[in-house]
């Protein structure tokens, strides 16, 4: 099996973080000086991805925006001397071949994954959520594709959540394999302390097979009323063999605001050129 696309749903309305995301998509939101997304994509292209296929709505036009060229802006980088500054740029437009389709109504991310299935075609395919952030030495969609070429399979990433936490994401009955990926016996969305089914939790990153799509097709609205990817997963790991990953890495929901300024104070304390002025500021402001 070899992975070469990846979709990223991005048309959420990220309600969590208004009044910002009312007119900005929270994927555009700058971690430092970048947005939110093109971490994601540098985890994509980094894990060998060569085509990214963003689902988007009418409100997040800011994303496509965002991976093209910028002739007049660049331009005037060049001629004041900004030369560095115009090639980042353009080699940010030129990171993979980007495609586009809208989710016309937000009916959840299991539809939202549905409306790929064209650009996807009859091939493996990676997911990776357009808030999730990962810091990792080896990138985290690399660790998955690594397992699901192994195992010949789809492969859902996760990691190990408290007893408080599990509620918030979709827990597993899982078998261990070897290291850390383990086999998936079963999936199910957001439990009660009763229904958990172990605190292995499945989180932002996913390489599926393109049987998801049938499935996600005819899976009715669940929680919420949306069409629930955990739902789809749930069938497809009863179908076919899945694997799970505990990804080595530390992770960051950026759709919600203590995620996002975590990751805010971690991305900044790493940079080069601010990390130690920023580390004296913190410990200034603490101290008071
Ligand atoms: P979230 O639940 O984290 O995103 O969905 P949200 O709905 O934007 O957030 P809140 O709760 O309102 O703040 C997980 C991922 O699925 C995408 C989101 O963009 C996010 O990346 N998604 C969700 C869609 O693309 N379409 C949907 O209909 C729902």
């Amino acid at each position: 099996m070899k992975v070469k696309k990846a979709v990223i749903p991005a048309a959420g309305l990220g309600t969590r973080m208004l009044p910002a995301t009312k007119t900005v998509p929270k994927e555009m939101l700058p971690l430092v000086d970048k947005p939110v997304l093109q971490y994601i994509i540098e985890e994509a292209v980094d894990s060998g991805i060569e085509d990214i296929l963003i689902v988007t709505n009418r409100a997040k036009t800011a994303m496509d925006d965002y991976f093209d060229y910028y002739p007049e802006l660049e331009h005037r980088l060049w001629r004041s001397g900004k030369a560095e500054q115009a090639r980042e740029l353009r080699s940010v437009a030129d990171m993979a071949n980007f495609f586009y389709v809208r989710q016309r109504e937000t009916k959840g991310l299991g539809h939202a994954i549905a409306r790929a299935r064209r650009f996807v075609g009859d091939e493996p395919f990676a997911v990776l959520l357009g808030d999730d952030i990962m810091m990792s030495e080896t990138p985290v969609l690399r660790q998955l594709m690594d397992a699901a070429e192994r195992y010949d399979c789809s492969c859902v990433g996760g990691q190990y959540v408290s007893d408080e936490a599990i509620g918030a994401y979709s827990s597993t009955k899982i078998v261990p394999l070897k290291g850390r990926v383990y086999e998936v016996l079963d999936i199910n969305e957001k439990p009660s302390p009763e229904e958990k089914l172990s605190n292995f939790a499945v989180m932002g990153r996913y390489v599926l097979t393109p049987d998801i799509f049938d499935i996600l097709d005819a899976t009715p609205p669940g929680r919420n009323g949306e069409i629930q990817l955990t739902d789809g997963l749930a069938s497809l790991c009863r179908q076919k063999r899945m694997v799970a990953v505990d990804y080595d890495a530390r992770r960051y929901d950026t759709g919600n605001l203590r995620g996002f300024l975590e990751a805010t104070v971690d991305f900044a304390l790493r940079r080069e050129d601010i990390g130690p002025w920023f580390r004296e500021l913190i410990a200034d402001r603490a101290g008071r």
